[in-house]
């Protein structure tokens, strides 16, 4: 079935399962050790309950916002996600393209596979750049300088990953890193033959072996040869010190990614960031960390004014993302679906994402009776 018969992100989802090997779509679908974060990420929402408002005329409506002064679309963007290109052929790509197309957010992760100078130039809309920072500051300082010069607007420093979570579907898969060629992992190959010769077969034809073109804490590494752990932190991790000089050597808006606490909002205050995303890495990392619905409300309270923030974990909803912005978010990133509707339908298949949230945000905030996303507020929810 073609992806334009998908009608929400479940069914991108159901797709992509059937299109790519088990290790790959365990690798995008899974969280840390019991899920516990990621099912937990989604069930929420179902605890958070509207209050519509009647006899509003909403025949104008918008859900435009504006975000470090840019106006965007809709309220809601694309997070980063490492090694994208293994669900599709320089998924990077067709994501920043999808996301221009509809003038939303995209975010690229440093675990790319594509050099973002490449991905930079492959569309002309704001861009910004997530990076696992190593604590050896001169490397930091290049990978600012040259995220600079590539033209990102924006660069998000995650900090929930320490150290490598435990994920315990990728060991029984066999989908780690370094990417090994055992036995299971080829068998999962050639029983998805599209992958295979679209994406695999395209990729090692084209580029070669993959690399981590845009490491921070090494010089491109092979997928074949790269530790995951030492990759992101390099043994040493970053600490509120590093975040201090960091802004000193980045004037464009600078945010962190994984906050789930308050203290770290106001330590971001502190360091005069612009903005954080309430996230627990989408269920990825510290498994049972709450789900950022859960604590939106005493972040954002924190957060003040001068704060940015945005959230990211299991919205898959145009509903979920304006129950998220009534909380206090100013945007809801979305990870998985984009790169299910990449693997499936390529740059198209993201749009096809983008539009099917896009019309639902536009509908519920109709039924809401809310001419204004940006409006929205805790009253218009009911919480159990
Ligand atoms: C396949 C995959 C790779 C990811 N890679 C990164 C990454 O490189 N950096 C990062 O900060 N977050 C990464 N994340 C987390 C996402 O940015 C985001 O927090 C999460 O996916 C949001 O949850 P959702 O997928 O339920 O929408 C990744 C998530 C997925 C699914």
């Amino acid at each position: 079935m073609s992806f334009e018969h998908a009608l929400n992100m479940f069914d991108l989802e159901r797709m992509a399962k059937r299109r790519l090997p088990w290790g790959v779509f365990g690798f995008i679908a899974g969280g840390a050790q019991d899920n516990r974060s990621r099912d937990n990420n989604r069930a929420v929402f179902e605890r958070i309950r509207f209050k519509p408002r009647g006899l509003v005329d909403i025949a104008e409506r918008g859900q435009e916002i504006t975000l470090f002064g840019h106006r965007f679309s809709s309220p809601f963007g694309i997070a980063p996600m490492g090694i994208a290109g293994i669900a599709h052929f320089e998924a990077d790509i067709a994501m920043a393209r999808a996301a221009a197309r509809m003038n939303v957010p995209f975010v690229l992760s440093n675990m790319s596979t594509v050099p973002m100078e490449v991905v930079a130039r492959s569309c002309d809309s704001v861009k910004w750049l997530q990076v696992y920072m190593p604590a050896d500051r001169e490397r930091a300082g290049r990978f600012a300088n040259r995220a600079s010069a590539a033209g990102f607007q924006a660069l998000v420093v995650t900090i929930d990953v320490p150290v490598g979570a435990n994920r315990e579907n990728n060991l029984r898969t066999g989908f780690t890193l370094p990417l090994q060629l055992s036995a299971r992992v080829i068998a999962d190959g050639l029983l998805h033959p599209r992958w295979l010769v679209g994406v695999l077969a395209r990729t090692l034809a084209t580029t070669g072996v993959p690399r981590l073109e845009n490491s921070a804490a090494h010089d491109r590494p092979s997928i074949l040869a790269a530790q995951n752990a030492e990759l992101r932190s390099d043994g040493a991790t970053i600490d509120w010190a590093f975040m201090r000089w960091l802004r000193d050597q980045w004037r464009l808006p600078l945010l962190i990614k994984g906050v789930l606490h308050q203290a770290d909002a106001r330590e971001a205050l502190a360091c005069g960031l612009d903005g954080i995303i309430v996230s627990n890495h989408g269920g990825r990392q510290l498994d049972s960390a709450a789900a950022p619905m859960e604590v939106l409300p005493e972040i954002v309270a924190a957060a003040g004014s001068r704060l940015t923030v945005l959230t990211d974990g299991g919205f898959r909803r145009g509903g979920d993302i304006l129950k998220g912005i009534a909380l206090g978010a100013r945007l809801a990133l979305c990870g998985r679906p984009f790169l299910f509707g990449a693997a499936v339908g390529g740059e198209a298949g993201v749009v096809h994402a983008l539009q099917l949230l896009k019309a639902e945000v536009d509908r519920d905030l109709a039924m809401l009776g809310t001419t204004d996303v940006t409006r929205l507020g805790p009253t218009d929810l009911f919480l159990d």
